[in-house]
């Protein structure tokens, strides 16, 4: 039998350790910012995105090594976007991978220059590391997950939709972003979710695919790119309606973040619409649907077919 644990163990290891030789490059940047950049990069979060770009690369049967480069970026990107989601005008949190956030333990200018400095990093480690064409590749899939149209454009929804509660802040909103006044629906609510969450773990895979090409200048197979979109769309919702479970269900010791927010802030969310039922039926269908979109993959796709059921019951 495939085991999970100890393939998630192994790529965290390889990606930890090859984080921390990119962050010792970083000569000439000022330390209190190489600081804060470690802190939050190598703290211990879960590896998903690096373990799948590395599973995106073993279904395109290729060695998962060559995807190290881009597991980097992209848990780079990642933690970026974590930094500057629990920002005081953002989720306004103070616990993270189980530590202070970076704000908390920096302050506010240097959290968001961190956050600045590892999304420039990402790309800069992708041109480095990678021959031109799959550089560039890899560089266009990530822009699109992480951008406008992307999962930056998802927080901005996320926080539009906020409704006002007592503890919340919602109703201090700058005008252009507060879409408070319309109905929460299903299909908003799965917007959100596929922008802000999904579409980076679309990138993820492709990056994946991408690293697996090496000298060669063909792009990927388009099949290829085909299944695991769609494995990746249904993936991503799953994880953020596991994400949304967890902050109704589980403790920060499990979590490594405080939970119960999600509802005070108004935050428009699974649970908060469907009810913990409804939002576990719909993992469910969406798991289904998931694994209905590797199957045709076999082997090379095992690691992706057991995240996926870790993902249905997972407690961090
Ligand atoms: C948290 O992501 C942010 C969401 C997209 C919900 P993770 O749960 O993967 O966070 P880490 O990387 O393990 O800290
Ligand atoms: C954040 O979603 C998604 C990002 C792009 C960072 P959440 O706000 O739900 O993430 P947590 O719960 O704070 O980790
Ligand atoms: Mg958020
Ligand atoms: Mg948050
Ligand atoms: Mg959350």
């Amino acid at each position: 039998m495939f085991d999970l644990a100890s393939y998630l163990r192994r790529i965290q290891s390889l990606v930890d350790a090859r984080l921390e030789q990119i962050l010792e490059r970083e000569h000439g940047a000022p330390q209190a910012l190489v600081e804060a950049m470690r802190y939050s990069l190598l703290a211990p979060g879960k590896r998903l995105r690096p373990a799948l770009v590395c599973m995106g690369c073993a279904a395109a049967a290729a060695p998962e090594e060559q995807a190290l480069p881009a597991a980097c970026a992209v848990e780079m990107i990642h933690t970026y976007s974590l930094i500057h989601d629990d920002l005081p005008a953002m989720d306004d949190d103070d616990l993270r991978r189980g530590l202070p956030t970076c704000h908390k333990k920096f302050g506010e200018a240097l959290a968001i220059l961190a956050g600045d400095a590892l999304l420039t990093l990402a790309f800069q480690v992708l041109a480095e590391a990678y021959p031109s064409a799959t550089a560039a590749g890899c560089s266009l899939e990530l822009a699109r997950g992480a951008g406008a149209a992307g999962m930056v454009g998802g927080q901005v929804e996320d926080l539009a939709w906020e409704r006002d509660t007592d503890a919340g802040r919602a109703g201090s909103r700058e005008k252009f972003l507060l879409r408070s006044d319309q109905p929460h629906s299903a299909e908003a609510l799965e917007q959100i979710h596929r922008m802000k969450t999904g579409a980076l773990f679309r990138s993820c895979l492709r990056l994946g695919v991408w690293s697996a090409q090496g000298e060669r200048e063909a792009g990927p197979e388009a099949r290829l790119l085909d299944d695991l979109d769609a494995f990746a769309s249904a993936f991503g919702l799953i994880f953020q309606i596991t994400d949304d479970l967890l902050d109704v269900e589980a403790s920060a010791e499990e979590t490594g973040k405080r939970t119960g927010k999600d509802a005070s802030r108004g935050k428009l969310t699974y649970p908060g619409l469907l009810g913990i039922d409804g939002s576990r039926l719909r993992a469910r269908e969406l798991a289904e649907q998931a694994r209905a979109h590797i199957a045709r993959l076999g082997d090379a796709a095992r690691p992706l077919a057991a995240l996926l059921e870790h993902l249905l019951t997972r407690r961090r």
